[in-house]
């Protein structure tokens, strides 16, 4: 389905935050172990990333952070507000994220779904991603307080 012709996207700045906390809380995106305030903060204050949120009616309904790792582009933080849903604005969102890798020649998108959140694998698949045949490592570096 196409996204509605008056959602509005733009790329975020500090008055969303409050905002696009609240989404991403209300889309249960957020985990203990993040601070999502500094992960914006990370976002903005790298040249090879970007948060692009939409509007619909004034209302700040979706969210996705792209960027590109120096080899793979990556999605993080994508999100449509409950209400919001089954109107293409996801769609919509993803293809903001492709043409912005594809604007900069990285030739691959990739995106992380957690264990407990396995029902979004449908909606990548509807957008032609296929499962990958690896085992995501981890390490922290640095423990959040
Ligand atoms: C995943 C999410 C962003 C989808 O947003 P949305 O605006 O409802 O998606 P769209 O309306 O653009 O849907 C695009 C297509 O995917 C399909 N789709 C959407 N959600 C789906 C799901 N959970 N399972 C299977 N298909 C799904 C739609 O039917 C549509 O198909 P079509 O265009 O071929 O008709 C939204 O459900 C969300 O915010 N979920 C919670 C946060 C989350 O899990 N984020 C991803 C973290 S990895």
């Amino acid at each position: 389905m196409p996204a509605p012709d008056n959602l509005i996207f733009k790329s975020y700045v500090s008055d969303h935050q409050d905002d696009l906390l609240a989404l991403w809380q209300v889309c249960d995106l957020i985990r203990p172990w993040n601070n999502p305030a500094d992960d914006i903060r990370q976002c903005v204050e790298n040249p090879s990333s970007e948060l692009l949120i939409t509007y619909l009616d004034q209302t700040l309904c979706g969210s996705v952070m792209v960027g590109c790792d120096g080899h793979r582009g990556w999605v993080y933080y994508l999100a449509v507000a409950p209400d919001y849903r089954t109107q293409g604005i996801g769609r919509a969102l993803m293809a903001s994220a492709e043409q912005w890798l594809i604007d900069r020649d990285v030739p691959k998108i990739h995106a992380m779904i957690r264990h407990d959140n396995l029902l979004v694998r449908g909606f990548y698949k509807r957008l032609d991603f296929v499962d990958g045949d690896v085992q995501l490592v981890q390490k922290w570096l640095k423990r959040e307080t």
